[in-house]
């Protein structure tokens, strides 16, 4: 288990559940990809269930509010996928689309408000860009998610800055970090609509505290226009703020 994703209030029950995982693999060897993944529910643990739950309930809430959707910090893509095919299931006429704002370098861009450094967390969440475009490619969604390779806090303001009206209903914060976070959350309180929400991944987090950070400073000035919802049956995302006026 990786120290700095482990949760106390979890630790001795995910040890256990990851032991005996990890014993079942041994037993019954290594498969072919797709034989695992076609049958997901019966290898899917708890936790990671209800994340995928929690996050379609969220997106499903929000396919009425008008904009698109937006993911900062995708690694490997698999929320983003998910994301953009429940947009595809749930909204296939109409014109939502799912951005993703990531460098695939992992987490790079600290600050003293992070509590965790880079030598804590060296490559953690590296992933691969061209595994991505091969997924997004095997299910034909190259129209339907758009991705901005790079560093947040360069992507971010070009792209705004391009596009005056692009405007947003579900924003989906999970990099981790203070300064990604603070952009993201100040740059886009004005294209979030009405109805829509910011759902933070990581706020409160025991480890990296960053993202609280830029949350708490961020409500200081815009608060009266969100409203808090605490996320019951999951983990994370742990915070979801609903714009509430505009
Ligand atoms: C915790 S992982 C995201 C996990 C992903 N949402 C999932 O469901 O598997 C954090 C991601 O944020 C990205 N990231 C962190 N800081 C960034 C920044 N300043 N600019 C761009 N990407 C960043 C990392 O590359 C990494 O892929």
């Amino acid at each position: 288990m990786n120290k700095l994703d482990a949760v106390t209030k979890f630790f001795e029950t995910d040890k256990i559940y990851l032991d005996e995982r990890k014993k079942l693999s041994e037993k019954y060897g290594k498969r072919e990809m797709w034989e695992v993944i076609d049958p997901w529910p019966l290898y899917c643990g708890i936790a990671n269930l209800a994340i995928k739950l929690s996050v379609a309930d969220l997106l499903r809430s929000t396919l009425d509010v008008p904009g698109h959707v937006a993911e900062f910090g995708s690694r490997r893509g698999d929320n983003l996928l998910f994301m953009a095919k429940i947009l595809r299931i749930y909204d296939p006429y109409g014109s939502k689309v799912t951005h993703c704002f990531d460098s695939f370098e992992g987490l790079t861009e600290f600050s003293k408000q992070d509590s965790v450094s880079l030598t804590d967390a060296k490559d953690l969440y590296k992933a691969s860009y061209e595994e991505l475009l091969d997924f997004i490619s095997l299910y034909k969604m190259s129209n339907e998610i758009v991705i901005h390779k790079g560093l947040i806090e360069k992507t971010l303001p070009k792209l705004l800055e391009e596009n005056k009206a692009l405007s947003f209903s579900f924003v989906y914060c999970d990099t981790d970090l203070y300064s990604s976070t603070k952009i993201i959350l100040e740059s886009l309180h004005d294209r979030l609509s009405k109805g829509g929400l910011f759902v933070l991944d990581e706020w409160n987090h025991e480890h990296f505290h960053g993202e609280g950070v830029a949350v708490t400073e961020f409500l200081k000035e815009y608060g009266h226009k969100y409203k808090m919802h605490h996320v019951r049956n999951t983990r994370r995302p742990n915070l979801v703020l609903e714009k509430i006026d505009f």
